[in-house]
Parts: C-alpha cells; sequence; structure tokens
C-alpha cells in the first residue's frame, strides 16, 4: 500500500487548481442512468470514486468514454455517459462495498426501469449511515421495497407515483436520490426538509437541461413535476469546496498565501468566516480566492458542523489540525456524523493537545509545535487533516493508507509540490 512522505516546516506560497467536485460528480454520473441519450460530463476530477461508479455504471450497462479537456486552460477530463439498454439492473455487493454513492443508481434505476436491486452499504468508519430515508420516500412513491440476502430489492407496478414527502433529516444522499427518481414519476413531488448543499444545485442544473421540470433550487423545499422522458445534455461539474477548504487550510497552517483558482467563495461562506476569525486574509476573486497567512498570528476558533450552509462535516478534520497550532483554545463540535474525530488519536501523536467529551465535542488547545509521526487515518478527510500536521510539523511525517486520499483529493502530491510543500509518494506493492 503506498504512503505519503512529508518533511514538515515549508511555507506553502502559489496556486492550485481546484478540481471538479466529486461529490457532485458521483450523482450527476448517475442522473445519466434516467436517459437513453449521451449526457457529457466535464471538469471531471480523476479519482478512485469515480473509477469506481464508472465500473458500476459499465457493468450495467452504461458506455462510457473519457477525452482529454481544458477548463479554463487546465488540463481536465470529460466523460460521456450513454445507457441505451440496461444489462442488469443489480448494484452488487462488490462495487457498494468500495464506495457508499453507489446508492445513486437507486433512484434513476428505479423510475426508468421500474426495477432495481442494490446492496445495502452498510455502516462505514464515520458513522452508521443508515438508509432509511431514501427507501421510505421511494415507498411513499409507490414502490415496493424488500430487503433480502443484504439487497434491497425495489419494484414498482407501471411508474413511480408523485408524492408529498418531509425528510426527518435534511440528507444530502436521499435528496439526490428522490430528485432524481421524481422527475420521471407521474405527477408532482414536493420533497420537505431537502438538502441545500451546492453538490444538489448541480445535480438540479443537469437535471433541468435533461429536461427535469424542478423547482425550489438552494432551498429546503423542491418541488417536481414528472415528465415522460429526459433527453442528453452536456454539463461542467462544479468546483469541489471541500478540496478548496482543504488547501486553504494548508496555506493558513503554513502561514502561507495560495490562490485557488476556480474555488467558488459563495459555497464556503462559513469556513472563509472562520478563517478571517483566525487571523487569516481572505481575498475573494471572481473565479478565485486567495488566502493568505503570511506573517500571521493565528488564534484559535470555535467550530459546529451542520447542515449547509453551516460549517461542513467534510472540513472539520483539517479545521482541527489548523486549531492545533492555533493560539488559545477552540471547541470543535460534530454535529451530523456519531464517529467523527478518528484523527484525534493520530494527531495527538504528533503532539497536539486535544480533549474529547463524549462523541460529539473535542477542546483544541494550541501548541507552539508538532513533531512529524508514522500516522494513518480511517477514511478521506481525516488523512487529509494528518497530511496538514505534517506539512507544519518538525521532521517527518509517513501517512500511511493513501487509498483514502486517493478516493477525494485528485493529483495530491502533485498540487502540493506545486506551492512548496516537500511531499512524496512512496509506491509499495500490496
Ligand atoms: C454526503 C457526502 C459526505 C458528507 C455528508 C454530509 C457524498 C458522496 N457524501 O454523504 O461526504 O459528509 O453528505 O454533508 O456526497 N441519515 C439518516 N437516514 C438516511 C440518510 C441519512 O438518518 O436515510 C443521516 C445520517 O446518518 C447523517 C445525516 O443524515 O447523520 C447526513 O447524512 P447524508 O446527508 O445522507 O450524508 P451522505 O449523503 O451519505
Amino acid at each position: 500500500m503506498d504512503k505519503i512522505k512529508i518533511i514538515g516546516g515549508n511555507r506553502l506560497e502559489g496556486k492550485i487548481y481546484i478540481s471538479g467536485a466529486k461529490n457532485a460528480a458521483l450523482p450527476l454520473i448517475c442522473a445519466s442512468l434516467l436517459t437513453d441519450e449521451t449526457v457529457t460530463l466535464t471538469n471531471m476530477p480523476i479519482l478512485s470514486d469515480i473509477r469506481s461508479m464508472n465500473a458500476l455504471l459499465e457493468q450495467m450497462g452504461t458506455a462510457i468514454d473519457c477525452f482529454d479537456d481544458f477548463v479554463d486552460g487546465h488540463p481536465t477530463k470529460t466523460y460521456s455517459y450513454r445507457t441505451q439498454k440496461f444489462s442488469n439492473l443489480i448494484a452488487p455487493y462488490d462495487y457498494v462495498r468500495k464506495m457508499r454513492a453507489s446508492y445513486y443508481v437507486l433512484g434513476p434505476v428505479l423510475a426508468r426501469e421500474g426495477h432495481v436491486e442494490l446492496s445495502l452499504p452498510g455502516g462505514c468508519a464515520i458513522g452508521a449511515r443508515p438508509m432509511d430515508i431514501h427507501l421510505s420516500s421511494l415507498e411513499q412513491m409507490g414502490a415496493k421495497i424488500e430487503i433480502k440476502n443484504g439487497y434491497v430489492h425495489a419494484d414498482i407496478d407501471g411508474k413511480l407515483k408523485g408524492a408529498h414527502i418531509t425528510f426527518h433529516t435534511a440528507s444530502v444522499g436521499a435528496t439526490c436520490n428522490i430528485l432524481m427518481a421524481a422527475t420521471l414519476a407521474e405527477g408532482e413531488t414536493i420533497i420537505e426538509n431537502a438538502a441545500k448543499e451546492p453538490e444538489i444545485g448541480d445535480l438540479i442544473d443537469l437535471l433541468i437541461d435533461m429536461g427535469a421540470k424542478i423547482e425550489g433550487k438552494d432551498t429546503s423545499r423542491l418541488v417536481i413535476q414528472g415528465v415522460d422522458t429526459l433527453h442528453g445534455a452536456r454539463h461542467k461539474v462544479i468546483a469541489d469546496r471541500i478540496e478548496a477548504g482543504s488547501y486553504g487550510v494548508a496555506a493558513a497552517i503554513t502561514g502561507g498565501r495560495i490562490e485557488l483558482i476556480n474555488a467558488q467563495a459563495s459555497t464556503l461562506r462559513t469556513p472563509i468566516e472562520i478563517l478571517k476569525a483566525m487571523g487569516v486574509d481572505v481575498e475573494e476573486k471572481e473565479n478565485s480566492l486567495i488566502i493568505d497567512a503570511t506573517n500571521k498570528t493565528l488564534v484559535g476558533q470555535d467550530i459546529m458542523t451542520d447542515y449547509y450552509p453551516g460549517f461542513p462535516t467534510d472540513l472539520q478534520a483539517q479545521f482541527m489540525a489548523l486549531m492545533c497550532v492555533a493560539e488559545g483554545a477552540s471547541l470543535v463540535t460534530e454535529n451530523i456524523w456519531e464517529n467523527r474525530f478518528m484523527h484525534v488519536p493520530e494527531l495527538m501523536r504528533m503532539g497536539a493537545n486535544i480533549n474529547v467529551h463524549g462523541h460529539a465535542s473535542a477542546i483544541v488547545r494550541g501548541v507552539k509545535k508538532l513533531s512529524g509521526a508514522p500516522v494513518m487515518a480511517t477514511d478521506l478527510r481525516a488523512s487529509f487533516a494528518l497530511i496538514l500536521a505534517g506539512l507544519v510539523a518538525e521532521g517527518e511525517t509517513i501517512v500511511n493508507r493513501v487509498y483514502h486520499l486517493d478516493r477525494g483529493y485528485e493529483k495530491l502530491e502533485e498540487k502540493l509540490k506545486g506551492v512548496g510543500a516537500n511531499i512524496e509518494r512512496i509506491k509499495e506493492a500490496d
């Protein structure tokens, strides 16, 4: 398994191109299942999660092409997806266990074909991750759902029926799934307490371009009028706000200055406020964001994760790494996932002073320095937090289990090297 070696202490300065958003791309890929025409996605990130989703669709009968492309002068990839006819309607365990977001095939395949079988994803390191909202909403739309041998079997007689659905939690995954299903349902579907994350807005933009009728983008009440068929479309994936936030912290933690090209400040309001409150300069430009911590003394701030536009849970670990070297104390509260402090013991092995209280809160008291160590994390964002700690720590840090990072950070070493980090991947046979 590959490792990443970092020698800490370099101040980072320069520009980083922010890739297309993984969490937007995954539902966008599955939206292509709603039509027999071609859906083309530009500004796609090259990540193992995208490869996993492509493999799942290919085994269901989707023809996928990949082209080299340029977006705003940066080399990127464009993918086209065409599912003229399904070769099977099953999302098998071996695919779903690699990537939970495989559940995005549920809504589109059921709506178009009237039947789908999906292996239940199960829990993961950050929490139990139930699917009750996805399933009960489809039942309200007339689907018959059965759980057999670890698989969800979903069937409909004819078409899904529009329904008035209220989510008990503003789930991102359920919002995307039910939104996609409702585009081909009979009549009107209303989703109350829908999630409002920018990735959902991106999905709505594509669906509307495909011929769907949706109102309420960026609000918690979505109204969808079902149509008979959808058609092909071409769509540019939005910039990854979590990748942008992660590299923003890399600038802040090293006392550096990084321009995040393609980052959209409007999707990062709360993290930007926290950075500013800590003493970091943040300059918003039309198509970029400059994070400048040159000669700044950073002061700790409290953060509390919440549904969008609140502070994103997917940036909690990275900001906690930053709080470790800021002056004073910071209270970090995790409200979305029940087990998302697994980076804490590893940060403490590097010299951080953190006290965890129960599952949901941690007090971080800033220390003068961290020291390099071999570390590993159990999820994607926690792994990046360890990279950040390694960038500022004295000496050598080895981050193990790099496959987590490869799921969500495109060209990680290249991007960090480009702004002056001393970082390299150590290839090792499995
Ligand atoms: C997505 C993101 C993930 C992010 C999360 C919250 C993708 C691929 N992943 O995950 O990176 O951390 O949003 O911003 O986009 N819940 C239920 N029942 C359900 C579904 C969810 O109770 O049927 C609960 C979950 O346990 C959790 C909360 O709702 O406490 C939010 O989960 P959800 O928004 O669904 O997360 P994902 O879509 O899985």
